[in-house]
């Protein structure tokens, strides 16, 4: 593809998603009930530490902030990106409502994002938009420090002795992203950009966990 139509296609993705998100909003929250265990485990897989500071990409609702928070400390910093409005406006108030002064909310997409450092984790968690775009996923890493821990968790094909079930998989993902299928190995695109890369499958198969760090070539 050329670079005029790779722009333009990835300009119809962010405004699929966006127009999703729309509507999504509201109700989100109360959609999140049966992944939140996968939420806390990976969070926890980014082992942060007291004074860290760590991004939430596409942090939505702001859902995954509370555990960030109590990863870094007081001291630390936590920065959560999304371009949806109406879903950051959801984590913005999240935010006001609890009085967290630490953490900085940025209406950005992936695709522009600047923070004022680099970070020492960077959490992907049900963002699979951001990471099958090769745009994002530069601009993303460049807000790493070299070393930066990743954790990402999403949703991914059932493997092949349950493949009748993923055209379940495939019209599931599809009301979340703008960008649905490519579910084989959804973080294949980020993968050349990571150090010990781990994957752990979930959920029977249809979900995944996946660590590593950014490896310095990447890295801000
Ligand atoms: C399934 S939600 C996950 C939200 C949050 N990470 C969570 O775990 O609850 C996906 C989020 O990614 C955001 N998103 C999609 N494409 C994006 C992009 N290119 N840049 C920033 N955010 C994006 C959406 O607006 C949405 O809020």
């Amino acid at each position: 593809m050329s670079e005029i139509s790779d722009a333009q296609s990835e300009q119809t993705i962010q405004q699929r998603s966006l127009a999703k998100y729309r509507k999504r909003a509201a109700a989100y929250d109360a959609s999140c009930g049966p992944t939140w265990p996968i939420r806390e485990r990976a969070i926890a897989a980014l082992c942060l530490q007291a004074g860290q500071r760590v991004l939430d990409v596409g942090c939505g609702t702001g859902l995954s902030l509370e555990l960030l928070r109590a990863g870094v400390g007081a001291g630390g910093r936590v920065y959560g990106c999304d371009q949806s409005p109406e879903m950051l406006t959801l984590a913005c108030r999240r935010q006001a409502e609890a009085g967290w002064d630490n953490v900085h909310l940025l209406h950005s997409a992936a695709q522009q994002l600047e923070l004022p450092e680099p970070v020492d984790a960077l959490l992907f968690h049900y963002t699979h938009d951001v990471l099958r775009s090769p745009v994002a996923l530069a601009r993303i890493l460049g807000c790493a420090r070299p070393g930066a821990r990743v954790a990402i968790a999403g949703i991914k094909y059932f493997p092949a002795w349950l493949a009748p079930l993923n055209l379940w998989v495939y019209f599931k993902n599809h009301g979340y992203n703008g960008a649905p299928g490519e579910l084989g190995t959804p973080w294949d695109r980020i993968l050349p950009a990571l150090d010990d890369w781990r994957m752990t499958p979930t959920q029977f198969g249809m979900g995944y966990i996946g660590t590593g760090r950014v490896a310095a070539a990447n890295a801000a």
